[in-house]
């Protein structure tokens, strides 16, 4: 209730440029912001506006004016521009002034991705050139590919071997649909096989019940690397339903719902899931951090 209303009077304060500008400086980030958070913001919107332009739908005037709020932040504190920034402005730029479908076209190129495994793809190729797919063609993946692609993603390093990996494989329409309550986004239910990670978090002791999460990731940027070497496109989609420490952010009877709806053992915990298929669209490339703003010999700068 408190949360609607809320809601309700920042999109009403949010309406007007000059009371948004005042409303973002003074209730949203009442703080003192440092580089990096500004950085963070500015990086965030961008993917959030790039999201928007490149599946066709629009982009809110507040995404604009939040944006620009730390646009002004960037000049006030001389923050240097750097590759990722740079592409948050070019989102910045084709949301203002509405050039959605110069964007798409543009930005992100037709996929001509061949079928089955191609060996001329290299693993620095597919390390560079896999990116999130979020729109597929109709074609089924083959269920040898799925099958190959998890034989050998199964490689991937875990916590003492563990290797507690399991993969739902959803591919009837009313699966999907039911995911539509604990998955953000409705992009993927054009994919046609979405696979669900879980991990059992019981086995992890209590000190490293987050390694459930270090080993889901590592088995899962190999289904994505193995997925773009087979001609398939994919997209990581995060899970925020409950974790492995037993925290439930949703109401309890939902969680009930969904292991009751796959008759799955509680003790399997959602970690993501990725939408597979062969790409129709691939996204242009989002860019990266330069390496020396990664690479530190001591201390974190
Ligand atoms: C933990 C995690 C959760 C993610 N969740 C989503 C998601 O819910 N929706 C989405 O569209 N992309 C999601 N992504 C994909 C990222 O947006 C994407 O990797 C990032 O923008 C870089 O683009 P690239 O993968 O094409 O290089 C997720 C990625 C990770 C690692």
């Amino acid at each position: 209730m408190l949360e609607g209303f809320k809601q309700l009077t920042r999109r009403a304060v949010t309406s007007l440029a000059l009371t948004n500008r005042l409303y973002l400086k003074r209730r949203m980030y009442p703080y003192p912001m440092d580089e990096k958070t500004i950085r963070g913001k500015l990086q965030h919107l961008g993917h959030g506006m790039d999201l928007r332009l490149s599946s066709n739908r629009p982009v809110a005037r507040t995404f604009i004016w939040e944006f620009e709020f730390f646009l002004d932040q960037i000049a006030r504190k001389d923050i240097a521009i750097d590759e990722p920034l740079f592409w948050a402005f070019s989102v910045y730029v084709a949301a203002k002034h509405g050039l959605g479908p110069q964007y798409r076209s543009g930005m992100a190129r037709t996929s001509q991705k061949q079928a089955g495994h191609n060996p001329e793809i290299g693993l620095l190729d597919a390390v560079v050139k896999r990116r999130s797919v979020r729109r597929w063609k109709p074609e089924p993946v083959e269920p040898a590919d799925l099958e190959r692609i998890v034989e050998l993603a199964r490689w991937a390093p875990s916590s003492c071997n563990r290797q507690l990996w399991k993969v739902l494989v959803v591919d009837t329409d009313s699966d999907k649909q039911f995911l539509t309550g604990y998955f953000a986004n409705t992009f993927w239910l054009q994919a046609p096989v979405l696979a669900v990670i879980l991990m059992d978090s019981t086995i992890y002791g209590s000190n490293e019940k987050h390694y459930a999460y270090l080993d889901g990731a590592a088995f899962i940027q190999n289904m994505l690397l193995l997925a773009e070497a087979f001609g398939y496109g994919a997209c990581w989609i995060g899970f925020k339903g409950w974790d492995t420490l037993g925290n439930v952010f949703m109401p309890a009877e939902r969680c009930d719902e969904f292991y009751r709806h796959f008759d799955l053992k509680r003790l399997l915990v959602p970690v993501s899931m990725i939408a597979l298929g062969r790409p129709e669209v691939v996204p242009r490339v989002p860019p990266r951090q330069g390496v020396g703003t990664i690479l530190t010999k001591s201390g974190v700068r």
